[in-house]
């Protein structure tokens, strides 16, 4: 690992951790089941079988969280508002709790208002979803606004499309392949209606959370580089271009739900300018032909017929996850996103970057964090504007179809008795934070 000091961040840069309400909350009878309750409760679906019922019992132990944030010295924390405790009576006023505490111990609140954990009953097939979710955005931003400076609108709406409806190994377990389409058309036009809800009720700094990646062809052979490239469109373009550009990459729009005028009218709601451009980094991908054959990949099992095949990334340590370690992949996309949008991209704040590792003596976590914020700092030095850095977790948490397998939190969590013991990464960041404001 590293020793030499990390190199200065300008002045004002946020540095934050990031959960979402769904993997810490717990505390499941006091709100409307969400679709990951209904997919938790069939057989199968999460590996260890477990839940997110108790989770890291976050809603009642939330002072504790805070003061453990306020003790890292983070000057922001990212969590997700439920949608369905929202919908819930009393429900925002959890929010209401959590955010005077994170203002009284001086740590700004940054929430995520749509982190997968959609109500029952609600369906991203369906275009209504989208103008649902600006109404809960608007109850949500008139309770909080005035103290929540900072918003996003969804958390990447790229994997609940993939994961969620079009593998369906995420909810609402949906495996509709391409047909999964409008999940995104309508989840970004969800977007832009939580912009201009956010704007109305007076908000000034509104983003997103997206995730991206390098897409690394396999070879130079054509069939590498034009699978890699769908597979670039697919999980990167799809997303960024609308946001930024107005615009769906060449193709795509045709299959989007509704004749080209309408498709045209969402891309302008779709476009609204952005304030900042939240990016969700852990690794590039290395995509070539299609085998023919299923693939097992990072904890997924990708059907045959896919027109891209996903390969492992070799001479590189993997997380307990089976994800390469690759920094430079970070100074790699934050420049390449420079290059491609110019001046349509807003600043960028990474919101979030982590890895899932075992133990207290977390020397992994360390070497990978350590290694990722200085590669976000060569992407600085390239011109890149970044604002901000939010590390994936503060908690141990329920991830996923993983269940409390993967460990991505600073803070420990025994999850028999939700006791909570900071990690070596905890105090190696807390020790980064004190560095950069001590320094002249
Ligand atoms: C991205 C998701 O936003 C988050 O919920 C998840 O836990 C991390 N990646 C790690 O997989």
């Amino acid at each position: 690992m590293a020793t030499h000091p990390i190199p200065r961040f300008p002045d004002g840069f946020l540095w934050g951790v990031s959960t979402s309400a769904h993997q810490i909350e717990g505390a499941a009878e006091l709100r409307e089941p969400s679709v990951w309750d209904a997919f938790t409760a069939e057989p199968g679906r999460v590996k260890d079988g477990s839940t997110a019922a108790v989770a890291c019992d976050h809603y009642h132990r939330y002072r504790e969280d805070v003061a453990l944030l306020a003790d890292l010295g983070v000057d922001a924390y990212r969590f997700s508002v439920s949608w369905p405790r929202v919908n819930s009576p009393g429900g925002l006023g959890f929010y209401d709790r959590l955010v005077d505490e994170l203002c009284a111990a001086g740590v700004r609140p940054v929430p995520t208002l749509f982190h997968w954990d959609l109500p029952v009953g609600l369906d991203w097939l369906e275009r209504d979803t989208a103008s649902r979710f600006a109404e809960y955005v608007t109850r949500v931003a008139d309770r909080l606004g005035d103290r929540v400076g900072r918003w996003i609108t969804l958390n990447e709406p790229a994997e609940h499309t993939l994961l969620g409806h079009a593998l369906g190994v995420h909810a609402p377990g949906r495996g509709l392949l391409f047909d999964a389409l409008p999940v995104a058309h309508h989840q970004l036009l969800a977007h832009g209606l939580a912009v201009r809800a956010l704007r109305a009720s007076g908000a000034t700094d509104v983003g997103i959370a997206n995730s991206h990646g390098p897409t690394w062809p396999a070879s130079d052979d054509p069939a590498d580089r034009e699978a890699a490239d769908f597979y670039d469109l697919l999980l990167n373009r799809l997303f960024s271009d609308p946001l930024l550009t107005g615009r769906y990459p060449e193709g795509v729009g045709e299959l989007m739900p509704g004749d080209a005028r309408q498709v045209d009218a969402d891309l302008a709601v779709i476009a609204e300018p952005l304030d900042w451009y939240g990016v969700n980094y852990y690794a590039p991908t290395r995509v070539g032909a299609p085998q023919g054959a299923e693939i097992e990949f990072g904890g997924l099992t990708l059907p045959a017929e896919l027109p891209f095949s996903v390969r492992g990334i070799e001479g590189r340590p993997l997380t307990d996850f089976g994800w390469p370690v690759v920094p430079e992949g970070l100074t790699e996309l934050l420049t390449g996103l420079s290059d491609r949008y110019g001046d349509r991209l807003p600043p960028i704040v990474i919101t979030e970057n982590g890895c899932s590792y075992e133990g207290l003596d977390d020397r992994d976590r360390i070497a990978y964090l350590d290694g990722h914020v200085r590669a976000l700092h060569r992407a600085l030095e390239a011109g890149v504007d970044v604002r901000g850095y939010f590390v994936w977790s503060l908690l141990d948490n329920f991830e996923w179809a993983e269940g409390y397998a993967r460990r991505f939190g600073l803070v420990h969590v025994d999850f028999a008795t939700r006791e909570r013991t900071p990690k070596a990464s905890y105090g190696w960041f807390r020790e980064v934070l004190r560095a950069q404001r001590h320094r002249p």
